[in-house]
């Protein structure tokens, strides 16, 4: 296992390698990515739909005539999620070129690009929404990462990663391992969107919001050996869960929703859930 310090340029080639060996052996990830089970697909595509519901309750044109970029997008879960959702222009991105060559195959109508999230090669404000789920946490400078998501992003940008609360850093890991190469678990809060973006973008017109939301494994697989496997119940299950403990747990919830939206249109209505627990 390396524990070396993330300074030298062999960092990031040996987390690519690292997620290449991950992915050439990724089949029941694969699997998940396509499923039809009901359950499995509310579990899979909970945060992100979450995520566009708030950002399209406020944007005036179609949404879906957006171009879309993922950046640490793997093999593409998160833009067969937004192809699904109805968007045309989707481009799949991530550094490992397994990842890349999978998603190509899973997916070949999606546009497809290798690329290091810490440096994209795109110019300015090129593309309208740049969206990242699970990725900033593994870069060496995830705020350098989130910095270029703005940069290329011309209308919004979406970030869900773990989120940084008093209840988040007890309970979650402070390093992960993946293949004998470990990352940093930076995790994310409110102060910190706001901060990163208006370093970045002054005094221009921006919407910031943080969501927070339980990312369910934990519920979905408590439900799956208590009602040992029917998709139906098991969705029933997480929606009375959703409906009650949810209520009072989402808010505290381990996963971080940030958005950006660039010069918005009119003001958002509704707040942001409570970011300090
Ligand atoms: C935990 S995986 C998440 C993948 C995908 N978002 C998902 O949820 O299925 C993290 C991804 O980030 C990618 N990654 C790590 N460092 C990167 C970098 N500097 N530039 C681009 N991608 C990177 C990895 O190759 C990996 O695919």
């Amino acid at each position: 296992m390396n524990r070396d310090a993330n300074l030298e340029n062999g960092a990031k080639d040996r987390q690519a390698e690292a997620f290449n060996k991950r992915y050439s052996a990724a089949d029941d990830y694969l699997e998940f990515l396509d499923t039809d089970d009901v359950a499995r697909v509310r579990l899979r595509d909970q945060l992100i739909t979450k995520a566009l519901d708030r950002l399209f309750e406020h944007v005036p044109s179609s949404p879906k005539d957006w171009s879309v970029l993922i950046v640490c997008g793997g093999v593409g879960k998160e833009a067969s999620q937004l192809r699904r959702a109805g968007f045309f222009d989707v481009t799949n991105t991530d550094f490992s070129p397994a990842a890349v060559e999978i998603s190509m195959q899973r997916e070949p109508t999606l546009k497809h690009r290798r690329l290091d999230a810490e440096n994209i090669d795109l110019p300015d404000e090129s593309i309208d929404l740049v969206l990242v789920q699970a990725g900033l946490h593994h870069l060496p400078r995830p705020v350098t990462g989130f910095n270029e998501m703005v940069r290329v992003a011309r209308k919004a940008v979406i970030v869900i990663e773990p989120h940084s609360g008093l209840i988040t850093r007890a309970l979650g890991q402070e390093f992960e391992e993946e293949e004998g190469e470990i990352n940093y678990v930076f995790r994310w809060d409110h102060e910190l969107l706001e901060q990163a973006t208006k370093s970045q973008i002054l005094e221009r017109s921006v919407h910031v919001e943080t969501l927070r939301a339980l990312f369910h494994a934990k519920v979905y697989t408590t439900l799956e050996r208590v009602l040992g496997g029917d998709q139906a119940r098991i969705l029933r299950g997480m929606k009375v869960f959703d409906a009650t403990a949810g209520r009072v747990l989402g808010p505290m919830g381990n996963s971080f929703i940030g958005l950006v939206v660039k010069d918005p249109h009119e003001p958002f209505v509704g707040t942001a859930s409570a970011d300090k627990n």
